[in-house]
């Protein structure tokens, strides 16, 4: 992808695609602004060398116009953050947005309208469209073409949203030269693709979360480039089922138990070693205030169910992190959001903060993990903490981002 540093931006219209998706409370406060302070950089380096900045993004999956998802509510931040007052369109395409934008001044800041007001942002790509779209499921290119006549340059810094071929993600590459990546961009694709696709070793995952199903792509791309596999999470009593153990009441996908017994397989055949947790905290009802005991693995009574790693897990993942050089982590070791069962993530996460601290390169691919660490408060320890959900795990299974193939092809 193209270079933002490289751009010649004094004077210039610069479209730019953040992904500034944040949570809003009821009174529409945001209750986490990590992914407006990730675009910060990009639009201070466009401000920085005069540049007229025209600042678009989605917010949640408004069908049609609806206030409750406007970008209004973002505008303190920005300014606050920016250090200049970020003027709104109360649109994000037509004449009044035109005026604004001929009257933005060098290093000025216009914050467009939610994009997805616009059904055409999404017809872009439609549900049926899987990434490689054949020539005539292609979309009526106009929207991404309004959107495009207002700049001179597009810079996508929307790593979060590059999994989607929406018009102002994909469509908007294709009708605005230069089109390059902004620096959240480039730092999650070094990231997530460069360092996990080219790591210093050993290179180890640690892949939890509630399901093999919503994993399996990842863990079967990952098997292909670490030395260690860790398993944690709901997922590994699919596993512990597959080999034959006793499981209790824990949550098992029996339409993936062949599935796992496969990766076991593909794990030994690629040299990879697989670790699933020895211990686990088991409750006997899913909730804060269950009765919890820990117990070895493959004695789970009945009516129990599994919702935690055990201690002696956190001992053996930690030993098999000692070494590494790389590690990558998706998916929380348990229940995280209960107290209770919080403790093999939280200990997972001091363990990288830790091997960070010591050189390792540290990755956080996203969600829930991304949460667990934010919870802990060792996000800044980390070499790299994904702003992506999506696009993060389907980067990690290897597929192309289209955001990112629009850059590429400019
Ligand atoms: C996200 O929150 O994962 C991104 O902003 C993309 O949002 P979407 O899943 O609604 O496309």
């Amino acid at each position: 992808v193209g270079d933002l540093s490289a751009a010649d931006l004094k004077g210039k219209k610069v479209f730019v695609r953040a992904d500034l998706n944040v949570p809003l409370d009821d009174n529409q406060n945001i209750t986490d602004d990590t992914r407006i302070r990730a675009a910060i950089p990009t639009i201070k380096h466009l401000m920085q060398n005069g540049a007229k900045v025209i600042l678009s993004s989605h917010l949640g999956r408004p069908k049609g116009v609806t206030p409750k998802f406007s970008l209004a509510p973002l505008v303190p931040r920005l300014s606050e953050l920016l250090g200049i007052e970020v003027v709104k369109a109360e649109d994000c395409i037509g004449p009044e947005v035109e005026k604004a934008v001929a009257a933005l001044p060098e290093g000025g800041v216009l914050l467009l309208e939610n994009v997805r007001f616009y059904k055409e942002e999404e017809k872009n790509e439609p549900e049926f469209n899987v990434r490689f779209y054949k020539e005539e499921e292609k979309n009526d290119p106009e929207f991404a073409k309004k959107l495009a006549s207002l700049a001179d340059v597009y810079v996508n810094d929307a790593f979060g949203t590059a999994h989607r071929a929406h018009a102002s993600t994909e469509g908007v590459a294709k009708f605005v030269k230069p089109a390059v990546a902004g620096f959240l961009m480039q730092k999650e694709l070094d990231y997530l693709d460069g360092a996990v696709s080219n790591p210093k070793k050993p290179f180890a995952a640690i892949v939890g979360g509630s399901k093999v199903s919503s994993k399996i792509g990842v863990i079967e791309s990952l098997l292909e480039k670490v030395d260690v596999l860790l398993l944690g999470g709901g997922m590994i009593f699919t596993f512990y089922k597959a080999q034959g153990k006793a499981v209790g009441s824990s949550l098992v996908e029996v339409d993936k138990l062949e599935l796992a017994t496969t990766l076991f397989e593909k794990a030994k055949s690629k040299g990879v070693s697989l670790l699933l947790p020895t211990d686990v905290v088991i409750a006997d009802k899913f909730a804060a205030d269950a009765n919890s005991k820990v117990v070895p693995a493959s004695e789970i009574p009945d009516g129990w169910m599994g919702l935690d790693i055990g201690p002696d897990s956190i001992k053996t993942f930690s030993e098999a992190l000692d070494t590494t050089k790389t590690v990558i982590w998706n998916g929380p070791m348990g229940v995280f959001e209960m107290d209770k069962f919080a403790v093999g993530t939280e200990a997972i996460a001091k363990k990288l903060a830790e091997l960070s601290g010591k050189g390792v390169t540290t990755i956080i691919g996203g969600g829930d993990s991304v949460a667990a660490v934010e919870k802990v408060g060792l996000a800044d320890k980390m070499s790299h903490i994904s702003t992506g959900g999506g696009a993060s795990l389907e980067l990690l299974e290897g597929k192309p981002l289209p955001g990112v193939l629009a850059l590429d092809e400019a």
